[in-house]
């Protein structure tokens, strides 16, 4: 076993594993290894992993499986990620050929592991409950340009029933303040246009150090007043923190993007009870209500589960009218999946799964019909477009609204990383299009 050349890291799950990936990129860079694209190849070869379904976890597993029985006998094979929290050491036993398993809270350590595994050619694993608030966030490798992922507060203290993050990713840590704004502060300094801070659940920022007087809001106000900062975005949230001072900076913030992950996760108090949501449907809706008094132009974005055990019809049908009447931009829906070492685990998972597919269907296509609509509602209205490269066409350029929505125009490629106002003409399945508008005419920024 040799010391390492190149690396190659395959990342599973959220955007807050897309960010570890980039923070031990930059770590191995930093340790003079150079990344390449065969992942068969690499001397070093991370898979990035995510638990949060079966079937995040199938495909690791197939695929940690095949590289065992593969050319990659000589290469390093490490796990990161939740399913090296969620399965350990015991990882080991499963693939005798990987060589180290390193958890969430521990990749500040991976350097150290490595070094491990080439001394002792042992397999080597830390998995640690608790983060340290020891990362290096300075050294991540972006390869994007104009958009980034910044972390402020990691874990989670919510224990949903159905949920494994508690358990991956541990309690609620709070990245000190000063360090997020030297962070931002350097990004927007390089040219980054738009800045997305990520959590479990960003609205819990600061509660666990009551000593900085700076919760999420406050933190907001800071970011906020950095020269030159375009667009911030959070995610995600959890409707519990969403306060009315949250409210207020989305309002009057110039940079804050008026998109609100607001995850609801069912329709019906008895199963939003089950799941330990702590808010009713009715606490639910008021808050929405409050929510969209403050912050007029607002759009919301939610999460949902189908399927969770004892979910009946007639509570389904609950949650397809709230996605009714909210009428969300954008909704993540998904078929429950029983997490070993969850409370859900418990109960049954008594839904057969023809009928979870059946349900999710119907709220695909309700939320399909309703993102429709929106996007009539958009034509001849001039939007702000982060332009962030050319579209698969090659022709066109493409770019995101302030609320999200993928919007394609004709342009030239300087204008790749800038704002640009463009007034929508039509759309294509769910993409908008339209042309350059003369800036200030007109303009409504939604
Ligand atoms: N089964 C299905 N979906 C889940 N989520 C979290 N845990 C589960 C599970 N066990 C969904 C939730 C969460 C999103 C990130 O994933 O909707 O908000
Ligand atoms: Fe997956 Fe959740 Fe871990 Fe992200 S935090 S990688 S979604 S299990």
């Amino acid at each position: 076993m040799q010391d390492p050349k190149t690396y190659f890291i395959r990342t599973y799950g959220c955007q807050m594993n897309e960010l570890d990936t980039e923070i031990m990129a930059g770590q191995l860079q930093k340790r003079g290894l150079t990344p390449i694209e065969d992942e068969e190849s690499a001397d070093l070869l991370i898979f990035n992993t995510c638990s949060i379904r079966d079937l995040a976890e199938r495909k690791v597993m197939g695929k940690l499986g095949r590289m065992g029985r593969g050319q990659k006998k000589n290469g390093i094979i490490g796990v990161t990620g939740c399913m090296a929290m969620a399965k350990k050491n015991s990882l080991f036993r499963k693939f005798p050929h990987l060589d180290f398993v390193v958890g969430t809270n521990n990749i500040t350590d991976l350097g150290t592991v490595l070094d491990e595994v080439l001394y002792t050619k042992k397999q080597v694993y830390k998995t640690e409950d608790r983060f340290e608030e020891n990362l290096d966030y300075l050294v991540a490798k972006r390869d994007n340009k104009i958009k980034a992922y910044v972390s402020i507060i990691r874990g989670c203290d919510k224990f949903c029933t159905y949920c494994v993050v508690p358990y991956t990713r541990g309690q609620e840590v709070s990245r000190p303040p000063e360090s997020i704004i030297e962070e931002c502060k350097k990004l927007v300094d390089a040219g980054y246009k738009e800045i997305t801070l990520l959590g479990q659940n960003v609205n819990s920022y600061g509660k666990d150090k009551k000593e900085w007087n700076c919760l999420f809001h406050d933190l907001l106000y800071k970011l906020d007043k950095i020269p030159g900062m375009e667009r911030i975005r959070f995610m995600t949230s959890h409707p519990i923190d969403i306060t009315v001072e949250l409210m207020q900076a989305i309002r009057d913030l110039p940079s804050l993007c008026n998109l609100v992950h607001f995850p609801i996760q069912a329709g019906s108090s008895r199963i939003l009870k089950k799941m330990h949501r702590i808010y009713t449907k009715e606490q639910y809706l008021e808050k929405v209500d409050l929510l969209r008094s403050i912050v007029p132009n607002v759009s919301l974005g939610t999460d949902i589960i189908v399927g969770f055990p004892t979910e009946t019809e007639a509570e389904f049908q609950e949650t397809y009218d709230v996605m009714k009447q909210i009428r969300y931009s954008l909704a993540f829906i998904y078929a429950y999946s029983p997490r070993k070492g969850t409370p859900a685990m418990r109960w049954k998972d008594d839904i057969p799964e023809e009928v979870k597919q059946d349900r999710l269907q119907r709220l695909m296509e309700l939320q399909e019909e309703i993102s429709a609509e929106e996007r009539n509602t958009l034509l001849d209205h001039t939007l702000e477009v982060l332009v962030e490269r050319f579209n698969k066409d090659g022709r066109m350029l493409k770019g995101r609204t302030r609320c999200w929505k993928k919007v394609i125009f004709e342009g030239d490629e300087s204008m790749i990383g800038t704002l640009q106002q463009v007034k929508i003409h039509s759309f294509s399945h769910q993409t908008l299009v339209g042309e350059l508008a003369k800036p200030l005419q007109g303009l409504r920024v939604i």
